[in-house]
């Protein structure tokens, strides 16, 4: 799962790239996009998909059976992913009326794992009935974090929800990871943060070493529909997606 409570901070692009970086190192991926504003869906450059993950949820909240995998399963390049639409809002809006409503995203994805070496999902800015049933689902978390955007703050609070998620509802769920995104390696700034974030977690959490540089190549590969591995595969952005994706794939375990 890649999260974080803060907008705007790189995870959809993360979890796009990621995706085609770790199927690039033979890995077998799905991606789901969890967040209404559906932007995972958009960079594949899908606008209407028939079946979306709101639809799986409301069929598991309606306890009913859901479609076949091909229907709500979409393949782009080799990678697949479950699209979103703003109907996820009305069910955020649901969960919080329902019993049990933190693992049905859990039950939709069980099945799915045996299939894929990595599920990948893509959570909402904020913390609510939708990320909490992201975190239950999960086995770790790659928090984002932008050092432009105060990123020490609200960070601490969630790390406080990712372990009280684990107590309460998923012992499985660890932190991955922090990783750095838009990050201009060469400014005062972005060191600092690097400094910061190692010294507050030394010893506790990983801070990934592949930062995510700040390029305008991201915006344009989003505009395009493309993954950096696609679009711009010498750059330093898709080098630093392809780092993360060695480390993430060289812990399986
Ligand atoms: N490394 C980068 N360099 C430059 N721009 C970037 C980079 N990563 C992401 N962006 C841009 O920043 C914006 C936000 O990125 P993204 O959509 O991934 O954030 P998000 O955390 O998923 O936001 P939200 O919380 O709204 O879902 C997008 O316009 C994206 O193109
Ligand atoms: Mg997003």
């Amino acid at each position: 799962m890649v999260g974080a409570m803060k907008g705007g901070i790189g995870k959809t692009v993360t979890a796009f790239n990621l995706e085609y970086s770790l199927q690039k190192c033979g890995r077998k991926v799905l991606t789901v996009d969890f967040d209404p504003q559906s932007n995972l869906t958009t960079c594949f450059g899908v606008e209407d998909a028939d079946v979306t993950v709101g639809d799986l949820m409301m069929n598991v909240i309606g306890d009913e059976d859901l479609p076949n995998e091909g229907e709500y399963i979409r393949e782009r390049n080799g990678v697949d992913f479950i699209p979103s639409s703003m109907q996820l809002s009305a069910v955020d809006a649901k969960l919080r009326l329902e019993m049990g409503a933190e693992r049905m995203l859990a039950a939709i994805l069980e099945p799915l794992r045996e299939e894929y070496d990595y599920i990948l999902i893509d959570t909402c800015p904020s913390l609510g009935a939708l990320n909490i049933n992201a975190m239950a689902a999960a086995d770790e978390v790659i928090v984002t974090v932008n050092p432009q955007l105060l990123a020490m703050m609200g960070l601490q609070d969630f790390l406080k929800t990712v372990r009280k998620i684990r107590n309460r509802i998923n012992s499985r769920l660890n932190v991955a990871g922090i990783l750095l995104t838009m990050c201009d390696a060469r400014t005062v700034l972005c060191r600092t943060v690097m400094e910061q974030m190692q010294e507050t977690f030394q010893g506790q959490l990983r801070i990934f070493g592949s930062r995510i540089p700040n390029t305008v190549k991201v915006g344009e590969s989003v505009y395009y529909s493309e993954p950096l591995t696609e679009y711009v595969p010498e750059s330093n952005a898709c080098r630093a997606y392809e780092e993360l994706a060695k480390k993430v794939a060289a812990n399986e375990g």
